[in-house]
């Protein structure tokens, strides 16, 4: 890959940026924010090529298999603990994040890869806020008096809103639950 270009999706509360809960989501499912996530991070302009997820082992063992066995994803798992050996729809576990996105992003995994998605969790989303090769960050703002007890960190210092064509920024409701999406890209010097 020549130019690295990490994305960042996450939903959030909007009073406290809190997005997880005891290993689960803080609010009810909101059917839009699923199939809004999943439009965005399997789509590819090159139907040959898979779209990468990096994900902390506590996010991997959350989500359902369902979605696991999505054949455009190519997913790898940060953790210490976890071995990638017989677990299904794994292509591999290493042991920290640049690991994660160096095999990604370099022959001969990154041939078949389009994008990388940083999909979670706590750390792994913190370190790479940090991360100049992250470049956007797509946010489902969550509206409603949730408990979290996992946090995005604070990022408006070094990200700016911007409006994208493709993306209703309308305000939505599933479940009783308001929300609404946003784009974020990192400021340029
Ligand atoms: N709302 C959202 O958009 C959203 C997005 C993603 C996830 N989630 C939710 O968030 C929760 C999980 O998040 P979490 O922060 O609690 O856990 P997590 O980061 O998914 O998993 C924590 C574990 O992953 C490994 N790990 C994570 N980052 C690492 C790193 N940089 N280097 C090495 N190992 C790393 C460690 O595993 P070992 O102990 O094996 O070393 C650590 O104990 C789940 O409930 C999930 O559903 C929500």
């Amino acid at each position: 890959m020549a130019d690295v270009e990490l994305e960042i999706v996450v939903a959030f509360l909007d009073k406290d940026r809190g997005f997880a809960y005891d290993n689960k989501f803080p609010w009810p499912y909101l059917k839009g924010d699923h199939e809004f996530y999943l439009n965005l991070t399997t789509s590819r302009k090159d139907p040959s090529k898979k779209n990468a997820y990096i994900m902390g082992r506590v996010s991997w063992e959350a989500w359902i298999d369902e979605e696991k066995c999505n054949p455009h994803l190519y997913t790898v798992v940060t953790s210490t603990t976890l071995k990638s050996e017989g677990v299904p729809y794994l292509q591999k576990v290493l042991p920290d994040l640049d690991a994660a996105i160096d095999y990604v992003t370099k022959p001969p995994v990154s041939d078949q890869i389009e994008k990388v998605f940083i999909m979670g969790g706590g750390r792994n989303y913190e370190i790479c806020i940090d991360d100049p090769r992250l470049k956007r960050i797509w946010v489902t703002r969550i509206f409603g008096d949730f408990k979290a007890n996992v946090f995005f960190p604070k990022f408006d210092h070094k990200f700016k809103r911007v409006s994208c064509p493709t993306l209703d920024e309308s305000m939505q409701e599933d479940n009783g639950v308001k929300y609404q999406f946003e784009l974020w890209e990192r400021f340029t010097n």
